[in-house]
């Protein structure tokens, strides 16, 4: 029983608001945490925010704010964020937190005593009124051989003394990291664009900035701050309690199971963090997932073009669960995906309203009209009723099993439509209604039937719309302590004669005629 799992988001950007595609990684790190925990795991889920670095920094001087009073304020945002979402972390990290500065620190001094870590100079375009550096290819010529930065501002050629990792020197060794753990970054394209990114050659990563002060401090070094991604994720290992290898929680979740991010980020996570790790000899995370990302009815989401979708906007217009659902079930985990409404609603009313939802009110109001509001009895099972609880009982959660633990979650939730779709199949075809009269056992046993898969596909989605699915699990009357995936099976199936609470509908139907204005 000591199956654990340690499973991490990102750590989000505190120079933006909270939007759907920071909600989407998030919402997908809970499902699987939730599932994990079901399945009979010690699930350990971190999130978090990342709060150094010259765009936060300049965020706040925007506003005429301390940094430390601005980080506490947006990083506040994202936590405030996650009881509506209904996310089941464990721990919230903050950049900015004591705890993280130690274990930065003395990451930063296992790399400069294994010789990992130099000092050096880093040289480039730099625009002091943008206080970034640019690469040459951004840049426009301006007048007297001067170069421009996109956002106009002149740059000038600059060389600033900076520490190094060598990243040039572990190539190899992540190639083989990659061979021996085939799984180590998923999905597959993005574990080639991984591997031939790395075979083309590793350049020596700036690990420091003097520019900046608005970061950890390097250790023994007096005016260079750490670079952001060094920083950022060691946010894995500092919320166990790192540099404390002893520590209770490092022992037990670390390596980490999964780092699950956006397509974006996958080369910090799957090149560099492995890189310092090793160097640190620290073991590596197990994996690295890299999802797509989301467009708004077909455009890129973006601030300029109004089209940001807030996480309470999605919970506003669809139900989180609903949300919850459609995000992972429309798209394949790994590919990019487009938000439209209609089809937002299409989705949630067939596979949850019309599908799950309608199943149970009609099973339900049968039981309460015609057998006393109690679970009926039931006599012999027929071949039709045998089948149905066989995928209930021992089809179901395997099923899902296999393709949650590769991240397809749209596959892993078709299992579960499947089965929706063959009980409401079977009560058709069945028709108790019409049994009431001519044979009132048999309607008792396809009812029973019914509320037992019932039963069972509540209990399976629970990751996913875990409000839903515990009133569907009240309605079936499932004991509270018997909703884990070790109760799908007929050892814990309902008990005849259990009273149920009145039936209510639990997936209403989303209106698709948009109100006149
Ligand atoms: N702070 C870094 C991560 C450091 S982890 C050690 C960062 N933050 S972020 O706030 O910009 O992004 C966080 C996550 O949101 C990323 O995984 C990113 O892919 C995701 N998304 C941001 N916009 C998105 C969409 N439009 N669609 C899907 N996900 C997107 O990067």
């Amino acid at each position: 029983m000591n199956k654990t799992f340690y499973i991490t988001t990102p750590i989000y950007y505190v120079n933006d608001k909270p939007h759907l595609g920071h909600a989407y990684t998030t919402i997908a790190c809970d499902v699987l945490a939730r599932f994990k925990r079901l399945d009979g795991y010690d699930v350990y889920f971190l999130t978090g925010t990342d709060e150094h670095g010259q765009k936060v920094h300049q965020a706040a001087e925007a506003k005429g704010m301390d940094p430390q009073k601005f980080t506490d304020e947006v990083s506040q945002n994202f936590r405030d964020l996650l009881p509506p979402m209904n996310i089941s972390n464990n721990d919230f990290i903050r950049t900015t937190e004591e705890r993280h500065k130690k274990a930065c620190q003395a990451l930063w001094k296992k790399l400069v005593a294994s010789g990992d870590i130099y000092l050096s100079k880093y040289a480039g375009w730099y625009a002091v009124r943008d206080e970034a550096y640019y690469g040459e290819d951004e840049l426009k010529d301006g007048p007297n051989g001067t170069k421009i930065a996109p956002s106009g501002a002149p740059c000038e050629w600059v060389e600033e003394e900076s520490y190094f990792f060598k990243l040039s020197a572990w190539g190899d060794r992540l190639l083989e990291l990659y061979e021996k753990n085939p799984d180590f970054i998923q999905p597959d394209t993005r574990r080639n664009e991984v591997i031939s990114f790395v075979k083309s050659g590793l350049r020596d990563l700036s690990v420091s900035r003097t520019r900046l002060t608005w970061g950890v401090p390097v250790p023994d070094a007096p005016g260079h701050v750490m670079y952001v991604w060094i920083d950022a994720l060691t946010n894995y290992i500092s919320a166990l309690g790192y540099p404390d290898e002893n520590a209770d929680l490092y022992k037990k979740f670390w390596p980490a199971n999964i780092h699950m991010v956006g397509k974006d980020i996958l080369r910090f996570h799957a090149v560099y963090w492995p890189a310092f790790l090793m160097a640190a000899n620290i073991p590596v995370q197990k994996q690295v997932f890299a999802h797509g990302w989301w467009t708004i009815e077909g455009q890129k989401m973006s601030k300029s073009l109004g089209n940001v979708i807030s996480p309470y906007d999605l919970i506003e217009n669809y139900g989180l669960d609903q949300s919850r659902y459609f995000l992972l079930r429309e798209v394949p985990f790994g590919s990019d995906g487009d938000f439209s409404r209609a089809q937002a609603i299409t989705r949630i009313n067939a596979d949850l309203a019309n599908g799950f939802g309608n199943l149970a009110q009609r099973t339900l109001s049968m039981i309460a009209k015609n057998c006393d509001g109690k679970i009926p009895s039931h006599a012999d099972f027929t071949a039709e009723d045998k089948a149905l609880l066989k995928e209930a009982h021992e089809l179901l959660i395997p099923g899902m099993r296999r393709e949650f633990d590769k991240c397809a979650f749209n596959r892993g939730l078709e299992h579960f439509t499947k089965l929706v779709y063959a009980a409401n199949a079977y009560i058709d075809v069945q028709a108790p209604w019409a049994l009431k009269k001519t044979d009132e056992k048999r309607m008792q046993t396809v009812l029973y039937v019914l509320a037992e898969t019932v039963r069972c596909l509540a209990i399976a989605i629970q990751p996913v719309t875990p409000d839903s699915a515990a009133k569907m699990l009240d309605q079936v009357a499932a004991p509270p302590d018997q909703r884990a995936y070790a109760h799908i099976n007929a050892a814990h199936a309902l008990k005849p004669g259990t009273p149920l609470p009145t039936p209510e509908g639990v997936f209403p139907r989303i209106q698709t005629e948009e109100k006149a204005a």
